[in-house]
This record gives structure tokens, sequence and C-alpha cells, in this order.
């Protein structure tokens, strides 16, 4: 048996399909290179969510309900004490998101839409010690995103650096976040409760919560003639490189060369790009040395930390970042599991004692 569940075909999609072997990623029929870069989120959206929520409108429909689903999501964290204390990140967004009433049409999956990106716009502020910014509903929604975090109008290319990474990262077969979401999906609990559900499963650092080690690996380098010392003395402590190894692919996770694309975009020697192709190198070349058996290359994580740090989120935000994004996957996958399949309930292998028998 398979503890990781490597192998096993639980689900049948047509949202997304991860070809290990050949590097490739397809997203409801196109080569992830034909959107990364050529698509703005709310086109993703309507793209995953056709034909899965009954009410949707056209594109133009869509993009004003998520405007006027950001609009809505402000009013919950404008209130002075809204935000709850003494959470990080992550957990400050799930427990706003958790006042979301649950639902299973186009208005509550624009709310969850919205709600991640503008819960995480306010924590991001509220960092900074910085006042709240509030939405603009007939804004793209990239744009106003940066705004809402940063509070000062964002340029074309840094809006699109931000599309690329949302529709890059928006769904990808059936990683953990995404089978964890169809799982609750399953049992009719509503897509709010899925959309938690991939949250929290997303936050582990095995997962989604790797981009914010990467910048912490980068810092303790510091310049490109640390790295491979670094990298030897991590992994004699038996850690592992943070940005590097999937359990699917076998070659370079696309979504790293398309990351590393935007970051071009933004300006050549955007972010600490010197240095990370350093580091990346010296990593690659250390792990081929000490794992010859197993393919360990870089993933999604490295870039998504260059990326998002030269778009002006802090580290500890870049989690949230993801699941803006990847809540469009868990949301589509939710309707796709309630339109298709059934209660998902596997079965166990009983390895503990057989009953006492009374004496
Ligand atoms: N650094 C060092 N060694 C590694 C790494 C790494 N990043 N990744 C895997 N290995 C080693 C493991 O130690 C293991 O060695 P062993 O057989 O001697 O024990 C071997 O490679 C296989 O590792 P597994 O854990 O079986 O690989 P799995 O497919 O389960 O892991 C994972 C995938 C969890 C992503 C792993 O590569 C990892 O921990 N990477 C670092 C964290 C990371 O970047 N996560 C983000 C992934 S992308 C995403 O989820 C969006």
């Amino acid at each position: 048996m398979a503890e990781g569940l490597e192998g096993v075909v639980a689900a049948s999609t047509v949202l997304s399909d991860v070809d290990g072997a050949a590097g490739r990623l397809v997203i409801r029929g196109f080569e992830l290179g034909q959107l990364a870069g050529r698509t703005r989120f709310a086109e993703a959206a309507h793209l995953l969510l056709d034909g899965f929520l009954d009410d949707l409108p056209d594109l133009d429909g869509l993009e004003r309900m998520l405007g006027e689903a950001r609009v809505e999501a402000f009013a919950h964290v404008e209130l002075p004490h809204s935000m709850p204390p003494g959470l990080n990140p992550v957990e400050t967004v799930r427990a706003l998101l958790a006042r979301i009433p649950e639902g299973d049409d186009v208005r509550t999956a624009m709310r969850l839409l919205a709600g991640v990106s503008v819960f995480t716009a306010a924590v991001a502020r509220r960092r900074q010690h910085q006042d709240l910014v509030p939405p603009d509903p007939a804004a793209d929604h990239a744009a106003d995103v940066l705004r809402m975090v940063r509070g000062t109008t964002a340029t074309l290319e840094e809006a699109a650096a931000l599309d690329t990474y949302l529709v890059t990262v928006c769904d990808h077969g059936l990683n953990a976040s995404t089978f964890a979401a169809r799982v609750t999906a399953s049992t009719l609990a509503g897509l709010t409760s899925a959309v938690l559900t991939g949250l929290s499963t997303l936050k582990g650092p095995l997962h989604g919560g790797a981009p914010g080690p990467v910048i912490e690996m980068l810092d303790a380098i510091g310049g490109a003639s640390n790295a491979r010392r670094w990298i030897e003395s991590a992994l004699d402590r038996g850690d592992r490189l943070m940005g590097f190894g999937h359990r699917i692919y076998r070659v370079r996770d696309p979504r790293a060369d398309a990351l590393k694309r935007a970051l071009k975009g933004l300006s050549p020697d955007a972010g600490r790009l010197a240095l990370a192709e350093a580091v990346e190198q010296a990593a690659l070349q250390i792990l081929r040395e000490r794992k010859p058996d197993r393919s360990l290359q870089t993933n999604v994580e490295f870039y998504t930390a260059l990326l998002l740090e030269a778009l002006g989120f802090d580290a500890s935000e870049f989690t949230c970042v993801f699941a803006m994004g990847r809540t469009l996957g868990w949301l589509a996958h939710a309707r796709e599991q309630v339109a298709n399949g059934r209660l998902i309930r596997p079965a166990s292998n009983y390895v503990g004692p057989e009953p006492r028998i009374a004496a």
C-alpha cells in the first residue's frame, strides 16, 4: 500500500492534467504556456467554473460580481477589531473566510475568491501599520489586489506578473489541498467548507508553505559563493531544500519557468534573480550527487518566492497569495465532485491488536 497514495487515481476531472514525466500541465484544454502571461485571472475563473455553476454569468458579469464581492469582503475587515488577534496570516485569512455563509452558487464562489484576496491585503496593510485600502470594484482583479496591498497603483507589468502567478497556480490535478477540498465537497458540506479545507491543507510546509522558507534560505546564503557550503550543511543536518522536489514531476516543474519569465518581465534583474539562479544551480547539482536515483528538480515554490517578493509581498503572506489563485481550483473541483462524484470514503488497513477475549 502506498502511504502517500502515489499512483492512486481518486477522481476523474476535466479541470487539469499533470504529466510529471514530460513536465507538462494542461488546464481545461490549454497548455500552461497558452494561459500563463496571456490570460487574466478573471478569464481563468470563467474557464474553470464554466459548466459547474448554474448561474455563471458571462465574463463581464463574472468580473462585475468579483469586484462587488471584493467590496463586500472589505466591509468585514474595515471595522475596528475585525481582525482576529494572535493568528498568523493564513490563520487570519482562514478565520475571516469561515464567516462567509455556506452556499453552492456563483455568489458564494465569488465571495470566497474575493475574500482570500481582500483579507490577505488587509493582513499585509496591518503588518505595515498602514490604513486599509478599499477595493475598486471596476478595477482588474490583480491590479486591485496590488493596490490594496501597497496603497499605490500597480504598473501594467506588475499587474500582469500577478495575473501570471495566479493563473499559473490556479489548478494542478489532485494535489493534497484539492484532494482534501474534494473530500469535503463530496459530503455536500458546501463551498465555504471545501475552501477552508483546501486552505488548511495548503498551509503545510510540504505543500503551499514552502515559499516563505525559500526566502529565509536565500537570506541565510546571502551571496552566490556561500551557496554550496550552506546547502551541503543543510542537507547534512537532514533538512529538505525548500523549492525542490515534487511528488509528480520528475523533470522541471513547468510552472517554475512560467514564473521565472514573469519575474524577468518586471525587469531583467528583478528581485534577487542572479543569487537565486546560482543557488538553484548549486542545489540541483548537490541533489543530483546525493540522490542519484531520484530526480529532484526545481518546483513552483522557488520562483514563487522571488516573484511575490519582487511584487512587494512579505514572505509571511506568500501562502495566502498562493491561496488567492488555488481557491479557484478548489471551487471548480468541489463543484465537479458534487456534480459527478460520490461520497469519498476509502478503506483502511487495520494493524492494531485483535480484540481481547474475556477471561
Ligand atoms: N531536499 C532534500 N531532499 C529531498 C527533497 C528536498 N527538497 N525532496 C525530496 N527529498 C528526498 C527525501 O529526503 C527522500 O529521500 P530518502 O528516500 O533518502 O528518504 C527522497 O528525496 C524522496 O522524498 P519523498 O518525501 O518520498 O518525496 P515526495 O514525493 O513525498 O515529496 C515533496 C515531495 C514533499 C514536495 C518533497 O520533495 C519536499 O519535501 N520538498 C521540499 C518542500 C517543497 O518545496 N514543497 C513544495 C512542493 S510544490 C507544491 O506543493 C505546490
